[in-house]
Formats: C-alpha cells, sequence, structure tokens
C-alpha cells in the first residue's frame, strides 16, 4: 500500500513539473520573439498594400496605425473625430511617408458600413485591425450605478467586428493571404463584475455559472467567432488572432501611469505585433501574458465575493484615481 502511495506521488508530482515545463517553454517564445519565431523585416507589407485600423484617431488605435506605417504599409484611420484624425494621419505622413487615409465613422451607428465600404473599395488590404471599442464606466460601479448604453456598446464592441470582418475578408480570400487582428480585453476573459458591461461585450460569456469559468474563456464571444474564423480560413493563407491586453495607458484607461504592467499604447503595440504568429490568442505582451497566468490561478468565487468587490469599490477606485493623469 505504502509502495502504491509512493509511486502515485512520484507520478503526481512528475506530471506537475512536465506541465510547469511546457509552461515555460510556452513562454521562451515570449522571451525570445526574435530566435524563437523571428518574423521577415517584409512580413506585413507582404500580405497588402494597405492597413485598416478603427478606433484610430487615439490609444492603441493610433499606436497600431503608426506602427503598422513604419512596418510599410499604407494607412486607412477610422474614428468618430474627423480633426483628430486629420490631425494623427499628417503625424503619420511625415514620420513614415505612407500614404494615410482617414474615414470618419462612428460605430455605435450600424448605418456606417455603407459608406466604410465605399471608401475602402479598389484597396488591396493585409492587415484588418479591429480595435474600436469603448468602456462607459471607467471606474468600477454596480450595473444599475452605469450608464444605459449597452446598445451602442454591443454595437461599437461586437459588431463593428464582425461588420469589418466581413467587408474586408472577402477580398483577402481570394488573394489567399491576410491579418486580422480583433482587440478583446483581459476583463472579457472571466465574468468580472463592477465591469459587467464592457467585461460581456468584450467576451459575451454565455456561462453565467460562476464554475465554469474556463469554459467563459473558451466560449467568449470575440475568441469565440475569432477562432472559429481561424479554423475556416487558416487553409487561406489568412492569420486571425485576439489580443486581450489588460492595462494600456490610454484616453480609455484615463492615460494610467505605465509602470510593469500598464504599457504604453506604442510599447503593447510594438511588442504584440511581433507575436502575430504566435496563436489565434494572446494577451499581447509578456506582462499580460504572466498576469494571465497568475490570475487563471485564483478562483472566480475569490472575485465574485461581496468582499473583494467592496475592496474593488473603494480601494481600487481610490488607486485608479492616483494614476490618472492629463494626456
Ligand atoms: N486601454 C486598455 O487598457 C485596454 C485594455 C483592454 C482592452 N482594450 C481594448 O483596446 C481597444 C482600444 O482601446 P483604447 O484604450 O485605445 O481606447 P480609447 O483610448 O478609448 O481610444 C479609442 C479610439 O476609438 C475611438 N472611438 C471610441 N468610440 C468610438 C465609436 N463609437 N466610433 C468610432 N470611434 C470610436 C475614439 O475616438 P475619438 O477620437 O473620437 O475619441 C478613439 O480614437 C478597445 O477595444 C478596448 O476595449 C484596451
Amino acid at each position: 500500500m505504502e509502495d502504491y502511495q509512493h509511486q502515485l506521488l512520484m507520478v503526481t508530482g512528475g506530471l506537475i513539473c512536465f506541465c510547469a515545463l511546457v509552461k515555460c517553454i510556452r513562454f521562451m517564445k515570449y522571451v525570445l520573439p526574435y530566435t524563437w519565431s523571428a518574423l521577415p523585416q517584409a512580413f506585413f507589407r507582404s500580405l497588402g498594400e494597405w492597413a485598416v485600423v478603427t478606433g484610430a484617431g487615439d490609444g492603441l488605435g493610433k499606436a497600431y496605425s503608426f506602427e503598422l506605417a513604419k512596418r510599410g504599409l499604407n494607412v486607412v484611420m477610422i474614428s468618430r473625430t474627423l480633426e483628430k484624425l486629420q490631425r494623427v494621419a499628417t503625424e503619420i505622413e511625415q514620420a513614415t511617408g505612407q500614404k494615410v487615409k482617414v474615414i470618419q465613422a462612428d460605430f455605435t451607428r450600424n448605418s456606417v458600413y455603407e459608406n466604410i465600404e465605399k471608401g475602402l473599395q479598389g484597396l488591396e488590404i493585409g492587415v484588418l485591425v479591429n480595435n474600436v471599442g469603448m468602456l462607459h464606466n471607467p471606474l468600477p460601479c454596480r450595473f444599475l450605478n452605469a450608464p444605459d448604453v449597452d446598445e451602442n456598446l454591443v454595437n461599437c464592441n461586437i459588431i463593428s467586428a464582425t461588420k469589418m470582418t466581413r467587408i474586408i475578408l472577402k477580398q483577402m480570400e481570394p488573394r489567399q493571404k491576410g491579418l486580422i487582428l480583433n482587440l478583446s480585453s483581459g476583463l472579457g476573459t472571466f465574468p468580472c463584475p463592477l465591469y459587467t458591461m464592457y467585461s460581456a461585450s468584450k467576451a459575451v460569456n454565455l456561462f453565467a455559472n460562476v464554475a465554469q469559468q474556463k469554459m467563459c474563456l473558451e466560449k467568449a464571444f470575440i475568441c469565440t467567432f475569432s477562432k472559429a474564423l481561424q479554423a475556416e480560413y487558416r487553409a487561406k493563407g489568412i492569420i486571425i488572432q485576439v489580443v486581450a491586453p489588460y492595462g494600456v495607458s490610454t484616453p480609455m484607461t484615463m492615460h494610467q501611469k505605465p509602470g510593469l504592467i500598464t504599457k504604453t499604447a506604442e510599447e503593447f503595440v510594438s511588442e504584440s505585433l511581433d507575436y502575430v504568429t504566435f496563436g489565434d490568442e494572446i494577451f499581447g505582451c509578456l506582462a499580460h501574458e504572466i498576469l494571465a497566468c497568475v490570475l487563471r490561478l485564483v478562483p472566480l468565487w475569490v472575485f465574485h465575493s461581496d468582499r473583494l468587490q467592496e475592496a474593488v469599490l473603494h480601494l481600487f477606485t481610490s488607486y485608479l484615481k492616483k494614476r490618472w493623469r492629463k494626456p
């Protein structure tokens, strides 16, 4: 009996060590991206002449537009405020020498797509970044205390990604190449109280049962949409990837002070573009990959406990306020 217990412990220990080793090897690709799977210099340009970025006037969208132009693509920037778009477009053109086209659109309205499709006609589009998204309560708050903008949120955070993909994928398919990046959120990978609508719109959590945390991760809308689409179009040479950042210093996060976890938009985008061939779903940078791993170890009942929610409402709110910066 003792021998049997000893052997069982050895096998369990061995399995745990093996899993830890596999995880470490998985992380090596983020630590050494250039050795693991370096993208050729002309990778992005080889996909097509143009990149299209939604929500491109500020934050991550602006950073994606800049970085893709630096990597040799012309850029179509689509966003809400025309003056901001034109200012950033001029900056990018002057800094990179690439062409930049702007299209004004408010993605809370479903009538914008005809105009967008017209604006994109005749362009060879190699990269689409479904970046636009809104967070209507930057500070944590309970559902009934948040503004009622549910329909706008769904249109902007979900419908925009499916509509833009439909417009652009149909011209990527015959060319047998293309890259589609869908911005999700670390907060969308589990049912996140006090950011309920944002978390749901980024994840569309089909499982209300809190025990099904891992299932939620897999069943999230943007994740499910991207992964299913990737399975359909991988053989046609098209890469579709979900990017789920945690904290990035942008207007959405009230320009939180960058640090170990909170990245600047430029840092985050430049790192995450090096990982576009690293799988269907990434957190975008090494720090967020590690954070996601740590958070997965915390049982969901801890996040959902009343005590933690109270603490988040008070302590996290004042922590966030202290780290807000003027742009
Ligand atoms: N920042 C983070 O920490 C973080 C973390 C996880 C996920 N994300 C996701 O990453 C994406 C980008 O986030 P961000 O922080 O860069 O956002 P942001 O700072 O709020 O900037 C978003 C840009 O999108 C535009 N925009 C907002 N609503 C729009 C609408 N309805 N129609 C058209 N354009 C609109 C804004 O236009 P204006 O120029 O008119 O303001 C702005 O240019 C989002 O999908 C977000 O959910 C961000």
